[in-house]
């Protein structure tokens, strides 16, 4: 048995890979900047388990090339640079890491819009830059938050744990569920969970369009995925508020970049980002502008967090080797034909 870890991995868990299961080799593979398909085709080859992440490309090109490979260990909850589909028809099992990374997340998440609403990024530039020379009643002025409206697109987990912190700092909490385009109309039915919220947190279950156009501040959580790509578009981007703060530690391309950059520009928003279209590349346009704050996808990047998160992974690992269903494997589905495969 064959594992490639691309990234780094503690090294109490790498002891794991080494004790704990019939492993012949692990081969990591650190890497700063996303590999290239040919480098990671390389990576991957002769290998039959890889731990990833999210800047590795599985796609179908990649994976065809990769004969041996069984299962894929994903380091985040997201997986939308593993073709599922593919796993699915060649057997190829995937885990991935839901239910760790929602605290760290939506404290990121909150971070960001606590910096764009009181400019902090700003003001720590201006401090340095040795241009405080006093308390001034209208210095670096920024937007109360409490009492705004804050509008979630996406209550699944990350979601619900950025609706807690909005609710302890006094926000009105609005948000919708399935985050597709044009849901917009249609009535809503509400269901046990948006009885819990309303009652635990004062949320309000709305459709997409009333999110839009009701919300000081949006905050996105969905994941992405055929439905959710350029989910926010020029079209979502004209219906919210002036000056709408958005959000965005999910994924770079459930907004189209284009438009994200020209709503930017004209100061119809201010972008609050953690996450971009093809990282790590951020237009030149977020980056000069003053409407964004700007981080390079740290949402998850606490030291417990991330730690936590390849524990799964490397526990879903061992537990396939030893022929047991990890409760975080995405295709359960196949995985009586694939373990045998091992
Ligand atoms: C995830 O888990 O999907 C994050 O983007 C990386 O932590």
């Amino acid at each position: 048995m064959k594992v490639l870890c691309l990234g780094k991995l503690p090294s109490p868990l790498q002891e794991r890979l080494k004790t704990e299961a019939k492993i012949e080799s692990v081969t990591y593979v650190d890497r700063a900047a996303p590999l290239t398909d040919t480098e990671i085709t390389a990576a991957l080859s002769g290998m039959d388990i890889v731990l990833s992440e999210p800047q590795d490309n599985l796609s179908e090109n990649i994976l065809s090339r990769c004969q041996a490979l069984r299962m894929v260990a994903q380091r985040a909850v997201g997986y939308d640079n593993v073709d599922l589909e593919y796993c699915n028809r060649s057997g190829i099992l995937l885990s991935n890491t839901p239910g760790v990374l929602d605290n760290a997340t939506a404290d990121l998440a909150f971070s960001l819009l606590l910096c764009a609403a009181r400019r902090i990024v700003e003001a720590d530039r201006y401090v340095r830059a040795g241009l405080w020379h006093g308390f001034e009643s209208d210095l670096l002025l920024g937007r109360e938050i409490s009492g705004k409206t804050l509008g979630i697109v996406g209550l699944g987990r990350i979601g619900e744990a950025m609706a807690r912190r909005a609710w302890g700092f006094g926000l009105k909490i609005i948000y919708c569920r399935s985050a597709h385009k044009n849901s917009g109309t249609t009535e809503i039915e509400l269901d046990e969970k948006d009885r819990r919220l309303a009652q635990s947190l004062g949320a309000r279950r709305v459709s997409m369009e009333d999110l839009l156009k009701e919300s000081d501040f949006i905050s996105l959580h969905c994941p992405l995925k055929k439905e959710t790509t350029n989910l926010i578009g020029a079209a979502e981007l004209a219906l919210m508020k002036n000056g709408c703060i958005l959000v965005n530690t999910a994924r770079g391309k459930v907004v189209e970049e284009k438009a994200l950059v020209e709503a930017v520009t004209k100061g119809k928003i201010i972008a609050a980002l953690d996450v971009f279209a093809q990282e790590p590349t951020v237009p030149p346009p977020l980056l000069n502008s003053p409407n964004t704050v700007l981080a390079p996808h740290i949402g998850s990047a606490t030291d417990e967090t991330r730690f936590a998160m390849a524990e799964l992974a490397v526990n879903a690992v061992l537990q396939v080797l030893q022929g047991g269903l990890p409760a975080n494997l995405v295709n359960p589905q196949i995985f009586e034909s694939a373990v045998n495969k091992l």
